[in-house]
Protein backbone atom coordinates (compact mmCIF):
# COMPACT_ATOMS: atom_id res chain seq x y z
CA UNK A 1 0.00 0.00 0.00
CA UNK A 2 1.72 3.44 -0.69
CA UNK A 3 2.12 5.74 2.05
CA UNK A 4 2.05 9.26 2.07
CA UNK A 5 4.99 11.37 1.95
CA UNK A 6 5.40 13.82 4.98
CA UNK A 7 8.16 16.53 5.73
CA UNK A 8 9.67 18.28 8.40
CA UNK A 9 11.36 21.86 8.86
CA UNK A 10 13.93 23.24 11.08
CA UNK A 11 14.64 22.08 14.10
CA UNK A 12 14.10 25.00 16.44
CA UNK A 13 12.12 28.39 14.97
CA UNK A 14 12.67 31.61 16.36
CA UNK A 15 10.89 35.21 16.12
CA UNK A 16 13.44 36.94 13.42
CA UNK A 17 12.46 40.91 13.71
CA UNK A 18 9.49 42.79 15.14
CA UNK A 19 7.86 45.60 14.00
CA UNK A 20 4.39 48.08 15.03
CA UNK A 21 2.11 51.08 13.44
CA UNK A 22 0.53 53.56 15.87
CA UNK A 23 -2.12 55.78 14.45
CA UNK A 24 -1.63 59.10 14.24
CA UNK A 25 -4.74 60.70 16.51
CA UNK A 26 -3.65 60.67 20.14
CA UNK A 27 -6.71 60.82 22.22
CA UNK A 28 -6.79 61.86 25.92
CA UNK A 29 -8.84 60.91 28.33
CA UNK A 30 -10.61 64.16 28.61
CA UNK A 31 -11.45 63.20 25.03
CA UNK A 32 -13.66 60.47 26.07
CA UNK A 33 -15.47 60.99 29.60
CA UNK A 34 -18.03 63.55 28.89
CA UNK A 35 -19.97 61.20 26.85
CA UNK A 36 -19.34 57.98 29.36
CA UNK A 37 -19.68 60.27 32.80
CA UNK A 38 -16.67 59.75 33.95
CA UNK A 39 -13.14 61.54 34.34
CA UNK A 40 -9.57 61.14 34.13
CA UNK A 41 -8.47 60.46 37.19
CA UNK A 42 -11.07 57.23 37.49
CA UNK A 43 -9.94 55.87 34.23
CA UNK A 44 -6.39 55.84 35.32
CA UNK A 45 -6.81 54.58 38.63
CA UNK A 46 -8.76 51.73 37.35
CA UNK A 47 -7.12 51.11 34.07
CA UNK A 48 -3.64 52.69 34.44
CA UNK A 49 -4.76 54.99 30.98
CA UNK A 50 -3.61 58.46 29.87
CA UNK A 51 -4.54 58.46 26.48
CA UNK A 52 -4.81 55.99 23.30
CA UNK A 53 -4.42 56.12 19.78
CA UNK A 54 -7.69 55.82 17.26
CA UNK A 55 -6.93 55.73 13.28
CA UNK A 56 -8.05 57.81 10.83
CA UNK A 57 -9.99 57.30 7.82
CA UNK A 58 -6.84 55.93 5.51
CA UNK A 59 -5.58 54.25 8.72
CA UNK A 60 -7.53 51.22 7.64
CA UNK A 61 -6.99 47.45 9.04
CA UNK A 62 -4.35 46.19 5.71
CA UNK A 63 -2.43 49.93 6.07
CA UNK A 64 -1.89 49.48 9.53
CA UNK A 65 -0.73 45.77 8.88
CA UNK A 66 1.59 46.57 5.89
CA UNK A 67 3.34 49.37 7.82
CA UNK A 68 3.96 47.12 10.68
CA UNK A 69 4.99 44.33 8.70
CA UNK A 70 7.38 46.19 6.45
CA UNK A 71 9.54 47.10 9.50
CA UNK A 72 9.02 43.19 11.09
CA UNK A 73 10.33 42.16 7.60
CA UNK A 74 13.10 44.71 7.29
CA UNK A 75 14.44 43.79 11.01
CA UNK A 76 14.30 40.52 9.85
CA UNK A 77 16.57 40.89 6.76
CA UNK A 78 14.49 38.96 4.67
CA UNK A 79 12.69 39.59 1.28
CA UNK A 80 9.27 39.77 1.10
CA UNK A 81 9.45 36.87 -1.74
CA UNK A 82 10.47 34.52 1.13
CA UNK A 83 7.81 35.01 3.59
CA UNK A 84 5.18 31.73 2.72
CA UNK A 85 2.83 32.04 5.14
CA UNK A 86 0.76 35.33 6.50
CA UNK A 87 -1.25 35.21 9.55
CA UNK A 88 -3.30 37.94 10.68
CA UNK A 89 -5.18 38.14 13.73
CA UNK A 90 -7.92 40.49 14.02
CA UNK A 91 -11.68 40.76 14.91
CA UNK A 92 -12.21 44.09 13.22
CA UNK A 93 -11.19 43.36 9.79
CA UNK A 94 -14.89 44.11 8.62
CA UNK A 95 -15.63 41.35 5.80
CA UNK A 96 -16.71 38.49 6.50
CA UNK A 97 -14.64 36.99 3.24
CA UNK A 98 -11.92 36.73 2.11
CA UNK A 99 -9.76 37.25 4.99
CA UNK A 100 -7.46 40.63 4.66
CA UNK A 101 -4.29 38.26 4.91
CA UNK A 102 -4.38 37.56 1.35
CA UNK A 103 -4.45 41.65 0.74
CA UNK A 104 -1.77 41.77 2.75
CA UNK A 105 0.37 39.55 1.30
CA UNK A 106 -0.10 40.71 -1.95
CA UNK A 107 0.49 44.62 -0.91
CA UNK A 108 3.93 42.92 1.04
CA UNK A 109 5.17 41.51 -2.51
CA UNK A 110 5.22 37.57 -1.09
CA UNK A 111 5.05 35.19 -3.70
CA UNK A 112 1.53 34.18 -3.26
CA UNK A 113 1.87 33.06 0.07
CA UNK A 114 -0.58 31.19 2.14
CA UNK A 115 -2.74 33.67 4.04
CA UNK A 116 -5.54 33.61 6.51
CA UNK A 117 -6.99 35.31 9.32
CA UNK A 118 -7.33 34.03 12.93
CA UNK A 119 -10.01 35.02 15.42
CA UNK A 120 -8.58 34.34 18.96
CA UNK A 121 -9.54 38.32 19.88
CA UNK A 122 -6.93 39.67 22.65
CA UNK A 123 -5.44 36.61 22.56
CA UNK A 124 -4.79 36.21 18.67
CA UNK A 125 -1.35 36.96 18.82
CA UNK A 126 0.35 34.51 20.46
CA UNK A 127 -2.23 32.26 19.06
CA UNK A 128 -0.78 32.94 15.47
CA UNK A 129 2.63 32.96 16.83
CA UNK A 130 1.97 29.05 18.42
CA UNK A 131 1.10 28.22 15.04
CA UNK A 132 3.81 29.59 13.10
CA UNK A 133 6.57 28.45 15.03
CA UNK A 134 4.65 24.81 14.59
CA UNK A 135 4.26 25.41 10.71
CA UNK A 136 8.44 26.28 10.64
CA UNK A 137 9.67 23.14 13.02
CA UNK A 138 6.70 20.96 10.87
CA UNK A 139 7.91 22.23 7.76
CA UNK A 140 4.55 23.83 6.08
CA UNK A 141 6.51 27.03 6.44
CA UNK A 142 9.89 28.39 6.42
CA UNK A 143 9.17 32.13 6.79
CA UNK A 144 5.78 33.22 8.61
CA UNK A 145 4.47 36.37 8.75
CA UNK A 146 1.98 37.12 12.16
CA UNK A 147 0.09 39.72 12.46
CA UNK A 148 -1.43 41.38 15.23
CA UNK A 149 -4.26 44.42 14.07
CA UNK A 150 -7.17 46.03 15.59
CA UNK A 151 -9.43 49.23 14.50
CA UNK A 152 -11.74 48.88 17.76
CA UNK A 153 -13.06 52.31 17.60
CA UNK A 154 -14.89 51.33 14.80
CA UNK A 155 -16.66 48.61 16.88
CA UNK A 156 -16.65 50.65 19.70
CA UNK A 157 -19.59 52.64 21.38
CA UNK A 158 -18.49 55.85 22.40
CA UNK A 159 -21.35 55.98 25.09
CA UNK A 160 -20.48 52.92 26.71
CA UNK A 161 -18.84 53.30 30.25
CA UNK A 162 -17.37 50.13 30.45
CA UNK A 163 -15.81 50.42 26.77
CA UNK A 164 -15.20 53.35 25.53
CA UNK A 165 -12.21 54.46 27.32
CA UNK A 166 -10.68 51.25 27.37
CA UNK A 167 -10.25 49.87 23.37
CA UNK A 168 -8.12 51.30 21.04
CA UNK A 169 -6.23 50.63 17.34
CA UNK A 170 -3.16 49.88 16.17
CA UNK A 171 -0.93 47.11 14.70
CA UNK A 172 1.80 45.19 14.87
CA UNK A 173 3.93 42.69 13.66
CA UNK A 174 6.95 39.92 13.67
CA UNK A 175 8.77 37.39 11.46
CA UNK A 176 8.74 33.66 12.80
CA UNK A 177 11.55 31.74 10.68
CA UNK A 178 14.42 29.01 10.96
CA UNK A 179 16.61 29.45 14.03
CA UNK A 180 19.98 27.53 15.05
CA UNK A 181 18.41 27.30 18.21
CA UNK A 182 15.26 27.31 20.11
CA UNK A 183 13.73 30.86 19.87
CA UNK A 184 9.60 29.70 21.00
CA UNK A 185 9.15 28.04 23.88
CA UNK A 186 5.77 25.46 24.01
CA UNK A 187 2.61 27.32 24.01
CA UNK A 188 0.16 27.20 27.14
CA UNK A 189 -3.11 28.04 25.54
CA UNK A 190 -6.89 27.15 26.20
CA UNK A 191 -10.74 28.75 26.65
CA UNK A 192 -12.78 28.92 28.71
CA UNK A 193 -15.96 28.94 26.25
CA UNK A 194 -18.47 29.08 30.15
CA UNK A 195 -17.77 32.70 29.77
CA UNK A 196 -18.36 33.01 26.01
CA UNK A 197 -20.57 36.08 26.90
CA UNK A 198 -18.52 38.21 28.46
CA UNK A 199 -16.76 40.40 25.93
CA UNK A 200 -18.89 39.50 22.70
CA UNK A 201 -20.21 41.88 19.30
CA UNK A 202 -23.83 42.88 21.33
CA UNK A 203 -25.48 41.51 18.04
CA UNK A 204 -24.47 38.97 14.82
CA UNK A 205 -25.21 40.80 10.99
CA UNK A 206 -28.38 39.39 11.04
CA UNK A 207 -29.83 41.35 14.25
CA UNK A 208 -28.45 44.63 12.71
CA UNK A 209 -29.95 43.75 9.25
CA UNK A 210 -33.30 43.30 11.38
CA UNK A 211 -32.88 46.79 13.24
CA UNK A 212 -34.56 50.19 12.94
CA UNK A 213 -31.67 52.53 12.85
CA UNK A 214 -28.70 49.85 11.73
CA UNK A 215 -25.67 50.50 14.22
CA UNK A 216 -22.16 48.62 13.41
CA UNK A 217 -21.85 45.14 15.72
CA UNK A 218 -20.39 47.23 18.58
CA UNK A 219 -18.45 45.04 21.63
CA UNK A 220 -19.52 44.86 24.85
CA UNK A 221 -18.11 43.78 27.79
CA UNK A 222 -18.49 42.46 31.50
CA UNK A 223 -15.14 44.15 32.60
CA UNK A 224 -15.20 43.11 36.18
CA UNK A 225 -15.57 39.34 35.96
CA UNK A 226 -13.03 39.48 33.08
CA UNK A 227 -10.74 41.41 35.17
CA UNK A 228 -11.01 38.74 38.26
CA UNK A 229 -10.45 36.17 35.87
CA UNK A 230 -7.54 37.66 33.76
CA UNK A 231 -5.84 38.71 37.91
CA UNK A 232 -6.19 35.25 39.73
CA UNK A 233 -6.04 32.25 36.21
CA UNK A 234 -3.38 34.60 33.91
CA UNK A 235 -0.62 34.59 36.36
CA UNK A 236 -0.93 30.39 36.89
CA UNK A 237 -0.57 30.17 32.82
CA UNK A 238 2.32 31.91 32.38
CA UNK A 239 4.04 30.01 34.89
CA UNK A 240 3.17 27.26 33.09
CA UNK A 241 4.46 28.48 30.39
CA UNK A 242 7.85 29.36 31.91
CA UNK A 243 7.82 25.52 33.27
CA UNK A 244 6.97 23.84 29.74
CA UNK A 245 10.21 25.87 28.85
CA UNK A 246 12.20 25.39 30.87
CA UNK A 247 12.80 28.86 32.57
CA UNK A 248 13.05 29.90 35.87
CA UNK A 249 11.77 33.58 36.63
CA UNK A 250 15.52 34.31 37.77
CA UNK A 251 16.46 33.51 33.97
CA UNK A 252 13.44 36.00 32.68
CA UNK A 253 14.44 39.53 31.33
CA UNK A 254 11.53 40.61 29.71
CA UNK A 255 7.41 40.30 30.12
CA UNK A 256 5.20 41.27 28.25
CA UNK A 257 1.23 40.54 29.53
CA UNK A 258 -1.52 41.91 26.64
CA UNK A 259 -1.73 45.34 27.51
CA UNK A 260 -5.88 44.92 29.11
CA UNK A 261 -5.20 47.07 31.95
CA UNK A 262 -2.25 48.29 34.00
CA UNK A 263 -3.69 46.79 37.59
CA UNK A 264 -3.98 43.58 35.44
CA UNK A 265 -0.26 43.59 34.73
CA UNK A 266 0.66 44.78 38.53
CA UNK A 267 -1.30 41.67 39.95
CA UNK A 268 0.25 39.43 37.86
CA UNK A 269 3.69 40.55 37.68
CA UNK A 270 2.95 40.29 41.74
CA UNK A 271 1.89 36.81 41.74
CA UNK A 272 4.81 35.70 39.46
CA UNK A 273 6.84 36.85 42.18
CA UNK A 274 8.93 38.52 39.29
CA UNK A 275 12.43 39.94 39.85
CA UNK A 276 12.86 43.57 40.31
CA UNK A 277 15.08 43.68 37.37
CA UNK A 278 12.50 42.21 34.68
CA UNK A 279 11.51 44.67 32.20
CA UNK A 280 7.77 45.05 32.66
CA UNK A 281 5.71 46.05 28.92
CA UNK A 282 3.66 49.39 30.48
CA UNK A 283 2.16 50.35 26.57
CA UNK A 284 -0.99 50.77 28.22
CA UNK A 285 -1.08 53.94 29.26
CA UNK A 286 -0.23 55.57 26.01
CA UNK A 287 -1.55 53.05 23.64
CA UNK A 288 -4.75 51.94 25.60
CA UNK A 289 -6.28 47.93 24.63
CA UNK A 290 -5.66 47.33 21.44
CA UNK A 291 -6.71 43.77 21.40
CA UNK A 292 -4.30 41.59 18.85
CA UNK A 293 -2.12 43.81 18.04
CA UNK A 294 -1.04 44.94 22.11
CA UNK A 295 1.43 42.60 22.48
CA UNK A 296 3.86 43.28 19.75
CA UNK A 297 3.29 46.95 20.08
CA UNK A 298 4.50 46.92 23.19
CA UNK A 299 7.40 44.38 22.92
CA UNK A 300 8.04 46.70 19.46
CA UNK A 301 8.45 49.59 21.54
CA UNK A 302 10.86 47.87 24.20
CA UNK A 303 13.05 46.94 21.84
CA UNK A 304 13.45 50.35 20.61
CA UNK A 305 13.63 51.99 23.38
CA UNK A 306 16.35 49.60 24.82
CA UNK A 307 14.14 47.93 27.76
CA UNK A 308 14.07 44.65 25.55
CA UNK A 309 17.55 43.66 23.95
CA UNK A 310 18.61 41.24 21.99
CA UNK A 311 18.96 37.81 23.25
CA UNK A 312 16.69 38.34 26.02
CA UNK A 313 14.33 35.98 26.97
CA UNK A 314 10.30 37.34 27.40
CA UNK A 315 7.04 35.67 28.63
CA UNK A 316 4.46 36.33 26.33
CA UNK A 317 0.67 36.07 27.81
CA UNK A 318 -2.24 36.89 25.41
CA UNK A 319 -6.09 36.83 27.07
CA UNK A 320 -9.49 37.84 25.79
CA UNK A 321 -13.11 37.28 24.62
CA UNK A 322 -13.78 33.92 24.12
CA UNK A 323 -12.52 33.13 26.88
CA UNK A 324 -9.18 32.25 24.83
CA UNK A 325 -5.65 32.35 25.89
CA UNK A 326 -2.20 31.77 25.01
CA UNK A 327 1.18 32.17 26.47
CA UNK A 328 5.03 31.51 25.37
CA UNK A 329 8.41 32.25 26.08
CA UNK A 330 10.46 33.85 23.37
CA UNK A 331 13.94 34.93 22.27
CA UNK A 332 13.67 38.44 21.59
CA UNK A 333 15.30 39.16 18.32
O1 LIG B 1 -8.66 42.91 26.50
C1 LIG B 1 -9.52 41.86 26.76
C2 LIG B 1 -9.61 41.56 28.20
N1 LIG B 1 -10.15 42.70 28.90
C3 LIG B 1 -9.76 42.97 30.12
O2 LIG B 1 -8.92 42.28 30.64
C4 LIG B 1 -10.44 44.09 30.83
C5 LIG B 1 -10.71 43.68 32.24
N2 LIG B 1 -11.50 44.61 33.03
C6 LIG B 1 -11.06 45.83 33.41
O3 LIG B 1 -10.02 46.27 32.99
C7 LIG B 1 -11.88 46.56 34.45
O4 LIG B 1 -12.96 45.76 34.84
C8 LIG B 1 -12.42 47.96 34.00
C9 LIG B 1 -11.26 48.92 33.87
C10 LIG B 1 -13.13 47.80 32.66
C11 LIG B 1 -13.38 48.50 35.05
O5 LIG B 1 -12.75 48.57 36.31
P1 LIG B 1 -13.44 47.91 37.60
O6 LIG B 1 -12.56 48.19 38.72
O7 LIG B 1 -13.72 46.47 37.30
O8 LIG B 1 -14.78 48.76 37.73
P2 LIG B 1 -16.28 48.27 37.97
O9 LIG B 1 -16.90 47.88 36.68
O10 LIG B 1 -16.30 47.28 39.09
O11 LIG B 1 -16.96 49.61 38.48
C12 LIG B 1 -16.55 50.24 39.70
C13 LIG B 1 -17.35 51.51 39.89
C14 LIG B 1 -18.86 51.32 39.78
O12 LIG B 1 -19.46 52.25 40.69
P3 LIG B 1 -19.94 51.80 42.14
O13 LIG B 1 -20.95 50.72 41.91
O14 LIG B 1 -18.71 51.31 42.85
O15 LIG B 1 -20.50 53.05 42.72
C15 LIG B 1 -19.19 51.73 38.36
O16 LIG B 1 -20.50 52.20 38.24
O17 LIG B 1 -17.02 52.45 38.85
C16 LIG B 1 -18.20 52.84 38.13
N3 LIG B 1 -17.87 52.96 36.73
C17 LIG B 1 -17.36 54.08 36.18
N4 LIG B 1 -17.09 55.30 36.72
C18 LIG B 1 -16.54 56.22 35.89
C19 LIG B 1 -17.92 52.01 35.76
N5 LIG B 1 -17.46 52.49 34.60
C20 LIG B 1 -17.10 53.78 34.84
C21 LIG B 1 -16.54 54.79 34.03
N6 LIG B 1 -16.27 55.97 34.61
N7 LIG B 1 -16.24 54.58 32.73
Amino acid sequence: MATIATETGSSYAAVLGVGSYRPSRVIPNADIVDAIDSSDEWIQQRSGIRQRRFANAEETVQMMSVAAARKAIDRAGIAPEQIDCVIVATVTHLLQTPAIATAIAYELGTDQAAAFDISAACAGFCHGLALADQMVRGGASRYSLVIGVERLSDLTDMEDRGTAFIFADGAGAAIVGPSDSPGIGPVVWGSDGEQFDLIRQKEDWRDIVAMERPVLPYLTMQGNPVFRWASFTMAKVAQQALDKAGIAPDDLDVFVPHQANMRIIDAMARAMKLPERVAIARDIADQGNTSAASIPLALDRMIDEGQAKSGDIALLIAFGAGLAYAAQVITVP
